[in-house]
């Protein structure tokens, strides 16, 4: 199922993301005791997360049984201005009360390789040979339709197999690290954010567009059985055609 709600504002749909961060983590923790999240890096996120670690949200969430994964990160050591895990630290982690052991980031300190298989490992650890269905998993979009850190034409994108990989990026002259489909399409939901006029074209290619994952890899996100939920502010959704109301 594929869900879109469009939000007057920037500001608006940061307000809707928490709130719906903060529902999923309710709900998985009252049926499964703990709530898995990806996080993801970029711009957007960041006031979603300031949202979540200020009052009141950060008092309707039992952090203690939350589980912070990533969606992607670059390949620089963790203090490094592009980390995508310092801006979640800043914004958001080292604000609320979770366990520091339940914050899974990607190492890209490491090799890139070894920062993939150390992943792997973490997921592996995680899920205890069940498959890697994360409870909820954070996701943007580029401009040139990449999610994560699966970018046009490059080979990340067509994963079948492997939960993580690590690839070269030309586009940004940088290595990332990057869940797969395989693992974006195992999760319960997958949430888009998605702000500004930049977006607005890709943002309608991607949603009513023909399937062409090499020109727009957010189309590869399509969970097996879990829902896509797309949160768009008035800016990026402006050219859709048939706007949900
Ligand atoms: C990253 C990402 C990436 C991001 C999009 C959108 O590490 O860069 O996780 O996929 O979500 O580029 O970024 P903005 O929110 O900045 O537009």
């Amino acid at each position: 199922m594929t869900a879109i709600r469009i939000l007057p504002t920037a500001a608006a749909l940061a307000e809707a993301a928490a709130r719906h961060v903060v529902e999923r983590a309710h709900t998985a923790i009252r049926e499964r005791g703990r709530f898995s999240i990806a996080l993801s890096g970029g711009s957007t996120p960041r006031d979603l997360h300031l949202r979540l670690s200020s009052p009141p949200l950060i008092d309707e969430v039992d952090w203690a049984r939350v589980h912070v994964f990533f969606g992607d990160e670059r390949c620089v050591p963790a203090d490094d201005a592009r980390s995508n895990y310092r801006m979640a630290d800043e914004t958001l982690l080292s604000k609320v009360p979770i366990p520091p052991e339940q914050i899974h980031r990607m190492r890209g300190e490491l090799p890139p390789e070894e920062a993939a298989a150390d992943y792997t490992r973490q997921l592996t650890a995680y899920f205890d040979r069940e498959p890697p269905g994360l409870d909820l998993i954070l996701l943007g979009m580029g401009d040139n339709g990449h999610t994560a850190s699966l970018f046009p034409g490059l080979t990340a994108l067509h994963e079948q197999q492997r939960w993580v990989v690590a690839e070269y990026v030309a586009e940004v002259s940088m290595w990332r690290i990057t869940l797969t489909p395989v693992v974006l399409n195992m999760a319960r939901e997958d949430l888009f954010l998605v702000a500004g006029a930049a977006k607005a074209h890709m943002l309608r290619q991607v949603l009513e567009g023909p399937y062409a994952p090499d020109e727009r890899p957010a189309q590869v996100v399509r969970p097996t059985l879990g829902e896509v939920f797309w949160l768009v502010d008035a800016t990026a959704a402006s050219e859709l055609a048939a706007p949900p109301g």
